[in-house]
């Protein structure tokens, strides 16, 4: 038989992450054939213990076949000891009224904690996603205090903004969402993001100049703001689409993408972006569990002001917590 993968994730009992433990259980992530082990995050609290018991007894529940073996623990070096697979998505959710700079300080010690547990204990090979806001600078805090892993273990989640990109495409042209291509979205998974269609096609056909420039300029800030609308409808943040985007996200790089996807990585210096920034990129990902950056892409003086407002964002924000950076 297969050798499970060993899996960790951190806020399993949040509504993120309690959404992604079943598609994850169900062979949604690495598919029908691949077994599973999962290590599970508790806080050192009875209530979270008691809510990690239970959410453990549902998933034994549905006898999932693919699950070779569950742990919970509250001990993160314990969690990651040998895991190949992270995602880290337990963090100081945002609430209404605030912004992603108050979660900053809030969030950057817990994976300040993790980045060195990870670098410790972590297969050398692990993938790890950073989930939980603001992810750029988690993910970037995260590596940073990981020296002995190779920054290309670590990403960030922006998928979620390319699937509402598409989403808001296939609505406007009235078409299948299976049929739209090449979207993608720079930088920071926050306001000053860029989601970018001027490579758009549908089913192999170029698409962007059928759009005007007005809502064009709707359509970039509706994707960015999209969170907040969710926060606001639901009165709680996007849970099952996230955990949808992650699941997509950590698939297509370890499996292999269709086309072009969007990854927050680390930069390698394209399009000017500071090495090592944590930046969404449209990335290429050829199997076993790697990515490439696209690089060469055409920049109009546009678009690299709008990449310059997003990266500027991303350095401020790593310039609030230098003192977490190893
Ligand atoms: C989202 O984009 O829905 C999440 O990152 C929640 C948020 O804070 O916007």
């Amino acid at each position: 038989m297969t050798r499970p993968i060993r899996i960790a994730v951190t806020g399993p009992c949040g509504s993120i992450g309690y959404s992604i433990l079943f598609r994850i259980a169900a062979g949604d992530l690495f598919g029908r054939e691949q077994p599973i082990e999962l290590r599970l995050l508790a806080r050192d609290s009875p209530e979270s213990q008691a809510k990690l018991k239970g959410t453990m007894m549902e998933l034994s529940d549905c006898a999932f076949p693919l699950l070779a073996e569950m742990k919970g623990f509250t001990d993160e070096k314990q969690l990651f000891d040998g895991a190949e697979c992270v995602f880290l998505i337990g963090a100081q959710p945002r609430k209404d009224g605030m912004d992603r700079s108050d979660l900053l300080r809030a969030n950057g010690e817990i994976f300040r904690r993790q980045g060195r547990a990870l670098n410790e204990m972590a297969s050398r090979d692990v993938r790890v996603l950073v989930v939980g806001n603001p992810c750029n600078t988690n993910a970037y805090i995260a590596m940073r205090n990981a020296p002995d892993l190779k920054r290309e273990c670590f990403s960030a989640m922006m998928r979620l903004d390319q699937n509402r990109a598409m989403a808001r495409v296939a609505e406007k042209i009235n078409a299948p969402v299976s049929g739209v291509e090449q979207v993608f979205v720079w930088g920071n998974h926050s306001n000053t993001m860029y989601p970018d269609i001027r490579f758009l096609r549908y089913k192999g056909h170029r698409l962007a100049d059928q759009f005007d420039p007005q809502w064009q300029e709707e359509f970039i800030k509706n994707v960015a703001t999209r969170g907040g609308q969710i926060i606001k409808a639901r009165g709680a943040s996007s849970a099952a689409s996230a955990a949808s985007a992650a699941i997509d996200h950590m698939r297509d790089w370890i499996l292999g993408s269709e086309g072009m996807c969007t990854m927050a990585v680390p930069s390698d210096g394209s399009y000017g972006i500071p090495e090592g920034l944590v930046f969404g990129f449209p990335c290429l990902c050829p199997g076993e569990a790697r990515y490439q950056i696209i690089n060469n892409l055409p920049m109009t003086p546009d678009v690299r002001q709008r990449l310059a407002v997003t990266r500027d964002e991303l350095l401020a924000e790593a310039n609030a917590v230098a003192d977490l950076l190893a």
